[in-house]
């Protein structure tokens, strides 16, 4: 049976953990020492094993995960010695295949992208490339998308953005909802409810045109057209697509 390593056991790798368990995964989880607590915790919860060093992660394992943050990538390497061909999925944003390779010579490198959903196993799943064990295994964490182009994950990545994006946007209408006197289990319902009617229309097939959609609810004289109309006039539509620009060249930036 499959045996899959975590190199840095942080916010994003335990949901993918959590996902792999959620989803049936049997075999073992290896997991780096750092970050004791987590790392404890999902031993006791998750049945996995925590690791003396990284390099026994690596010994141990068929797969590897690697969650550290983007500075950590190069001490870390120079730490680890793979096995030839071990499957690296990396998580970490904007770190090119090229880098992954020049860090980990022997590693068979994967990129993916996912979201903390992954725990619940719905997340949207990126992967570059595809292949066998790691496609199995990360598509059981939601919906798998699998690109064959690094250029095609980069862009992909400005979606990953946009989901924490909302986050922001919505806790404003949320907060907004209860400083005019609603409960915050009201605010919290009419909020992520509108957004879930949302979701269900674009997603209802015939898969519409968004901005159709948008067009057919915001027609002239309706509150949403009046609020739309603010929204466009204070920027915030130039700025949310100077967002896409900001991240994608940022991206490109660190290749
Ligand atoms: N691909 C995606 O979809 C996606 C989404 C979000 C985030 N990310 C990426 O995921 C990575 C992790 O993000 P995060 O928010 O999960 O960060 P995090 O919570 O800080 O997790 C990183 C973990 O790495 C551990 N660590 C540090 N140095 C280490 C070492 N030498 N060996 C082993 N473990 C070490 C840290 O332990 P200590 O706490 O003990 O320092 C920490 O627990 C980042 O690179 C970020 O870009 C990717």
């Amino acid at each position: 049976m499959l045996k899959i390593g975590v190199l840095g056991v942080g916010e994003l790798t335990e949901k993918v953990v959590i996902g792999l368990r959620r989803s049936g995964f049997a075999g073992r989880v290896l997991l780096s020492p750092r970050n004791h607590e987590r790392a404890q915790q999902l031993r006791k919860v998750w049945a996995c094993d925590v690791m003396s060093d990284n390099q026994r992660v690596v010994d141990e394992a068929d797969l590897l995960f690697l969650g550290v943050r983007p500075e950590v990538v190069e001490p870390l390497s120079n730490e680890v010695q793979l096995k030839p061909r071990q499957t690296l999925v990396s998580l970490v944003a904007g770190l090119k295949m090229d880098a992954l390779q020049r860090h980990f010579p022997q590693a068979r490198p994967v990129r993916a992208m996912l979201s903390y959903a992954a725990q619940i196993n719905q997340s949207t799943v990126v992967i570059t490339p595809g292949g066998e064990p790691h496609q199995t295994l990360l598509g059981a964490l939601g919906s798998l998308i699998v690109l064959d182009q690094e250029d095609a994950f980069e862009l992909a990545t400005v979606a990953a953005c946009m989901n924490g994006w909302f986050y922001f946007f919505l806790s404003d209408l949320q907060r907004w909802f209860t400083d005019k006197g609603l409960s915050h289990e009201q605010a919290s319902q009419l909020v992520m409810g509108n957004m879930q009617d949302c979701l269900a229309s674009a997603l209802h097939p015939p898969h519409a045109n968004l901005e159709v959609l948008g067009n057919a609810i915001a027609t002239p004289g309706t509150f949403t057209a009046a609020g739309l109309d603010v929204l466009r006039r204070n920027g915030a539509t130039q700025a949310w697509r100077e967002a896409f620009d900001e991240v994608f060249g940022r991206l490109h930036k660190g290749s």
